[in-house]
């Protein structure tokens, strides 16, 4: 396949802005990038085989949503108006809400209620350019739901075209069988979860939200043991709503990523630079509970902390299909910059994933994944809120509605 007649933004970190090539071309040979330049310096032996006519528009890489939560039973649109009444995240979860009631909805749907929802909202994210989604547990809260829904997840990847990775999010809140005994609870996901679906190859990474409302800093330790025990990578929602040194937590752990960081310290941003651990901004949770506390960009920036952005696609606290529109969030709350956007849900989301060799960026040797837009200027992506017009999407050198 054969992609010209446009302009390729390969998002490769250094040189120009957004790795700009005007008047690009990208050739790809069993699905994987084998030359990008300027179209007019294509050598001749490329210039074969089916073409993708970009029609002036930008090509850019596939989207990566490093952080969602999208197989889940029910909705929250009722707690969205009670929070509008004035009741708070925290409270409603407090009395029962929050994460827990769409455990109870989860747990009554059926796998093919799950599958069949989850495939509805990612192929929503798949329309709008994304190749490669995460998709998180964590609404079962036991050892049979939570490994059902990983397998929903991993079944989401052939049912919709999308390359899916999995995280084991079984320390996401505690259930109410367990609400006497926490220490019960932990010993089921460390000794029981984390075992099982490493051994049935369920999750890639483990997964933990430390927070007053869920798991203390010491519960969230003894979790992240357990995966290191199994050889999973880790993650963590981190200082979302308060200070709980969630960022240095994650980083003593090596973590890949540190998500949310609304409270984030500056020390908790140094050990994150000291470690490697990303930041992964989640503009859609910060709005729709509208906390006016922004993560601290302009010290990640400084200390050299790479940013991702993603949906963090979720019923009770982001419910964005669109995942165009974090990139806007992300730029309008948070300040960043489009180019920064669009590389936090490119380049730097691969490396969330632990698949920056493969996809991230258009540059040869990498998957073709890849998103045509109808965009003069690839600024345009953070742009419009919401709906820059997609017009082709393509994984491994395939368009997705072809498959
Ligand atoms: O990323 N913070 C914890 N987990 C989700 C919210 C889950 C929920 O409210 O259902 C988040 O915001
Ligand atoms: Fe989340």
């Amino acid at each position: 396949m054969l992609v010209r007649n446009g302009h390729v933004a390969t998002m490769a970190a250094g040189g120009e802005a957004y790795g700009a090539v005007r008047d690009g071309a990208v050739a790809v040979r069993d699905g994987r990038i084998v030359w990008v330049g300027p179209e007019a310096d294509l050598p001749r032996e490329l210039d074969d085989g089916p073409v993708l006519d970009a029609r002036g528009g930008w090509v850019t890489p596939g989207l990566i949503d490093c952080h969602t939560h999208l197989v889940f039973g029910g909705d929250r649109a009722g707690e969205f108006e009670r929070r509008l009444q004035g009741a708070t995240y925290e409270e409603i979860a407090r009395a029962g809400g929050g994460i827990v009631s769409t455990v109870r909805a989860t747990r009554s749907a059926g796998d093919e209620e799950l599958l069949e929802r989850g495939r509805a909202r990612l192929e929503l994210l798949a329309w709008r350019g994304v190749t490669t989604a995460e998709i998180k547990s964590g609404y079962g809260l036991d050892v049979d739901t939570e490994l059902r829904m990983l397998r929903v997840a991993r079944a989401l990847g052939p049912a919709t075209g999308v390359r899916v990775q999995t995280t084991l999010l079984g320390a996401h809140a505690l259930p109410p069988e367990f609400a006497e005994d926490r220490n019960g609870y932990l010993g089921v996901v460390c000794e029981e979860m984390i075992p099982a679906a490493a051994a049935a190859g369920l999750a890639d990474a483990v997964d933990a939200f430390c927070e007053e409302i869920a798991f203390t800093p010491a519960e969230c330790d003894r979790v992240f043991d357990a995966a290191s025990a199994h050889e999973l990578p880790v993650r963590l929602h981190a200082d979302q709503l308060t200070d709980q040194g969630g960022a240095a937590l994650a980083a003593r752990h090596g973590a890949r990523s540190a998500d949310h960081l609304e409270h984030t310290s500056e020390e908790g941003v140094r050990a994150m630079a000291a470690a490697g651990t990303v930041a992964v901004l989640l503009p859609g949770a910060a709005h729709f509970l509208r906390d006016p506390t922004v993560p601290p960009v302009d010290a990640l920036r400084s200390h050299g902390v790479p940013m991702a952005v993603a949906t963090d696609l979720n019923p009770g606290s982001s419910p964005l299909l669109d995942p165009v529109l974090a990139l806007s969030l992300a730029c309008l709350l948070f300040r960043l910059t489009p180019e920064e956007a669009l590389g936090g849900m490119t380049r730097v989301a691969a490396r969330v994933l632990g698949l920056e060799d493969e996809i991230g960026t258009l540059e040869v040797g990498k998957r073709a994944d890849m998103a045509v837009w109808d965009v003069a200027h690839p600024a345009e992506l953070a742009y419009w809120m919401g709906g820059a017009p997609c017009r082709s999407v393509i994984r491994d050198g395939t368009a997705l509605s072809a498959r």
